[in-house]
C-alpha cells in the first residue's frame, strides 16, 4: 500500500523534472516534418488535421513543409528541384529543427523526404523516417487522378515519352516512374529515382548511403487496398522484376533478387539487419490510415527517448 502511494509521487516528480528539462533545453521532444503528397498542399484540411493530430498525440511540434505553391508544383515541379527547395527550407528557415527531426512522408512526399535525407548538404540529422505509401521502388503508371483536363494532359505526356528531357522537366511523377520493360530508358532518362536509389552503376554515391543508413528507424507502411500506387508493394521497396510485368515481388522476396538490397546501394540492408526497418502492412486504401494504426505505427517514433521512458514508468499504474 505504502509503496503504491509513493510511486505516483515519484511519477509526478519525474514529470516535473521532465517538463522543466524540456522547457529549459527544448531538446526533449524532437520536432517532425510532414511532406504531403501529389495534388495536395499544407493548407488542405486533411494535411492540416493529420499534422495537428500527430502533434496532439505526441507532444512533438509538427511542421508541414510546403514546396512552391502546393498543388500545382506537386504535379509539375521535378522532384530534384522539390528536394532542393525542401532542403533549403528545412535547413535555413526552421531553426527548431537544428538539433534533428523526424520525417513523416505521405505518398510522393516520401520522395522529397528521402531526397532531403540523402542529398541535403549540411542539413540537421533525420532520426526516424515514417513512410506512408511511399513509391520507393518506383511506380509503373501515373497516379490515378480522374478525367479532368489536367489528367488527360498528364496521361498524354507520359505515353508520349516519360524519359524525355521535356517530360522529366515538367512532370513530378515522371521522376519516379519505372517502366519494368524499359529499365535502360529509365536508368538513362529518369533524373531522380535512379539517383535516389543509387541505381546507376558508375554514379553510386556512398554519401547517400551513409546518410540514409544513419536513420534510427525506417517505418515503411503499405496500404493493403492501395489503388493509387502501382504496385502497392513499392511502399515496402517491392517491385516488378526487371524486364517483366509479371507478378510483383513482395519486399522480402524482392530483396533476394534486387541488388539495391543485396549489394546495399543505399543502406537498406544495413538498416534491416540492424533491426531498424519496420515493414508494415495496414488495411485501407491509399493513405487511409486508421487512428489505431497511427497510434501503433507512427506515434511511438515521434515520441523521444525521454517520453518513452516516462510512458513505461506510467504504464503499470493505468486504471488505478
Ligand atoms: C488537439 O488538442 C486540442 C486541445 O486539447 C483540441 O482542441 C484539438 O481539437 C485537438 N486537435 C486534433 C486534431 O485532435
Ligand atoms: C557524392 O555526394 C556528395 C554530397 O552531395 C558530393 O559532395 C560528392 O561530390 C558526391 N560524390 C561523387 C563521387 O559524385
Ligand atoms: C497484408 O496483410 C493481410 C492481412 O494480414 C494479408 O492477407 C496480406 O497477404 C498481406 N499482404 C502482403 C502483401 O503482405
Amino acid at each position: 500500500m505504502a509503496s503504491s502511494k509513493s510511486v505516483p509521487k515519484l511519477f509526478i516528480f519525474f514529470i516535473i523534472i521532465f517538463t522543466l528539462t524540456c522547457t529549459l533545453t527544448t531538446t526533449c521532444s524532437l520536432p517532425f516534418v510532414v511532406f504531403h503528397g501529389i495534388a495536395d498542399k499544407c493548407s488542405a484540411t486533411g494535411v492540416k488535421r493529420f499534422t495537428k493530430l500527430l502533434t496532439n498525440w505526441t507532444g512533438s511540434q509538427g511542421y508541414c513543409v510546403e514546396i512552391g505553391d502546393g498543388v500545382w508544383d506537386s504535379w509539375f515541379m521535378p522532384l530534384l528541384e522539390q528536394t532542393t527547395i525542401a532542403c533549403e527550407k528545412v535547413v535555413k528557415k526552421i531553426s527548431e529543427l537544428s538539433e534533428g527531426y523526424n520525417i513523416v512522408g505521405l505518398s510522393q512526399g516520401n520522395m522529397v523526404g528521402r531526397g532531403v535525407v540523402e542529398f541535403c548538404e549540411g542539413g540537421p540529422p533525420v532520426k526516424n523516417f515514417i513512410s506512408l505509401a511511399g513509391p520507393h521502388a518506383g511506380i509503373a503508371s501515373v497516379p490515378f487522378c480522374g478525367s479532368g483536363w489536367l489528367c488527360i494532359l498528364v496521361d498524354y505526356l507520359i505515353k508520349l515519352a516519360v524519359y524525355s528531357t521535356y517530360v522529366q522537366k515538367h512532370l513530378a511523377p515522371a521522376s519516379y516512374i519505372k517502366i519494368p520493360t524499359d529499365i535502360k530508358g529509365y536508368l538513362e532518362g529518369c533524373r531522380f529515382l535512379p539517383k535516389l536509389n543509387n541505381e546507376r552503376v558508375n554514379h553510386r554515391n556512398s554519401t547517400y548511403k551513409e546518410r540514409f543508413s544513419s536513420l534510427q528507424n525506417l517505418v515503411l507502411i503499405m496500404f493493403e487496398q492501395d489503388a493509387v500506387l502501382v504496385p502497392k508493394e513499392t511502399s515496402l521497396f517491392g517491385y516488378y522484376p526487371d524486364g517483366s510485368w509479371s507478378t510483383v515481388l513482395p519486399a522480402q522476396e524482392y530483396f533476394v533478387q534486387t541488388k539495391l538490397y543485396t549489394e546495399d546501394w543505399i543502406g537498406l540492408k544495413t538498416l534491416d539487419e540492424a533491426g531498424k526497418v519496420k515493414f508494415i502492412n495496414v488495411s485501407g486504401g491509399h493513405l487511409h490510415i486508421s487512428p489505431s494504426d497511427i497510434e501503433k505505427y507512427i506515434v511511438p517514433y515521434l515520441l523521444d527517448e525521454a517520453s518513452i521512458q516516462l510512458a513505461k514508468i506510467a504504464k503499470p499504474y493505468h486504471g488505478e
